[in-house]
């Protein structure tokens, strides 16, 4: 059985879990920011399905989806303090803590889905959680949604002279920001869950997101146009609370680790599966325009973006970018 919470129903569970005497259970308590209905918050639930079972109820994981619990800035800070054990915040979101990090966050870096599991599932994934462990973080896996597509109210987002003078909302990440500025865009980083609201209230023209946050919040309902533009990936690093972790018996931590992969596994084909789903059904029951940006145009992007290839390396070298972009080959 999988829990998903709401704010009232969250102290009358604990009440209820120690009347049955189970106090003994280990409840990891994971917190996230968007609907369940996504590709993270199916993959929640279905890390949550495998851990009971294979752990005979042993361990409970109890999910808290929309940020009914932590909103997006304060759930790191409430995983490091051990209120919530488990997090997974968008790896764009954590580049303060990690700024190499960035590199994920290179516009056109990712190839296709197929290039995406490679690095996250293989070596890679695993040196770019490894950087952790200074955080004090155990880093469990990294999770995808997929690819980040752009939406505006304010006309098409096709040359990238039409980004020009209209505001972005984006998620905190200085390579995000400096890629709409070279689009001559205007960024400002909100929450997620203000998404909506700031629309709505034409605090912002547009914004980027993956098709399953933008159909699932309904932005597509405030935006007119939507470029399918593939440009960035929005991916997550799930995190779990460090003395947490230390305290779990191996056997059990060894439990947590297979349900991670297989839970991984699971969620990158189904994340696909879901954006096209989602796309499919904007495409037929929404008024959104949506143009697929063509390889030619694709190139103009890619030309704006260049100067965020050098910075990054003249940052922290091209270690990460060669060994991303040779990976899967
Ligand atoms: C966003 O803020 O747009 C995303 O990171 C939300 C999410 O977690 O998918």
């Amino acid at each position: 059985l999988i829990a998903v919470f709401s704010h009232d129903s969250m102290e009358a569970l604990q009440e209820d879990d120690e009347q049955k005497g189970l106090s003994d259970q280990i409840v990891i308590k994971f917190s996230h920011v968007v609907a369940e209905n996504t590709p993270k918050g199916l993959a929640a639930e279905k890390f949550a399905e495998l851990i009971a079972k294979r752990t005979d109820g042993k361990i409970k994981v109890e999910i808290f989806p929309n940020e009914i619990m932590y909103s997006d800035e304060q759930e790191l800070a409430a995983l490091k303090r051990g209120d919530v054990q488990m997090i997974a915040p968008s790896y764009s979101k954590m580049t303060e803590v990690i700024p190499e990090w960035q590199v994920l966050d290179l516009p056109f870096l990712f190839r296709s889905e197929e290039h995406v599991e490679t690095v996250y599932t293989g070596e890679i994934g695993q040196r770019l959680l490894s950087k952790l462990e200074d955080e004090n973080m155990k880093g469990l896996a990294l999770w995808g949604n997929g690819f980040k597509q752009m939406t505006s109210s304010s006309g098409t987002l096709i040359q990238p002279e039409d980004f020009a003078g209209q505001r972005f909302r984006i998620m905190p990440s200085d390579t995000i920001a400096k890629q709409f500025e070279l689009l001559g865009g205007i960024p400002k980083a909100a929450s997620f869950n203000d998404v909506y609201i700031a629309l709505e209230g034409n605090e912002f023209d547009g914004q980027e997101n993956t098709i399953s946050n933008i159909y699932s919040k309904g932005f597509y309902r405030l935006q007119k146009n939507m470029t399918l533009s593939n440009h960035g990936y929005l991916g997550y690093s799930v995190l779990m609370n460090k003395e947490f972790w230390n305290s779990l018996d191996p056997e059990l931590q060894i439990h947590i680790e297979k349900a991670m992969n297989d839970t991984t596994k699971w969620m990158l084909s189904e994340s696909k599966e879901m954006n096209e789903t989602q796309l499919r059904r904007m495409r037929e029951n929404s008024k959104l325009g949506i143009h697929e940006l063509s390889p030619d145009e694709r190139k103009e992007w890619q030309k704006v973006f260049q100067p965020l290839y050098q910075s990054y390396t003249e940052r922290y070298g091209d270690e990460w970018i060669e060994d991303i972009r040779k990976a899967g080959k």
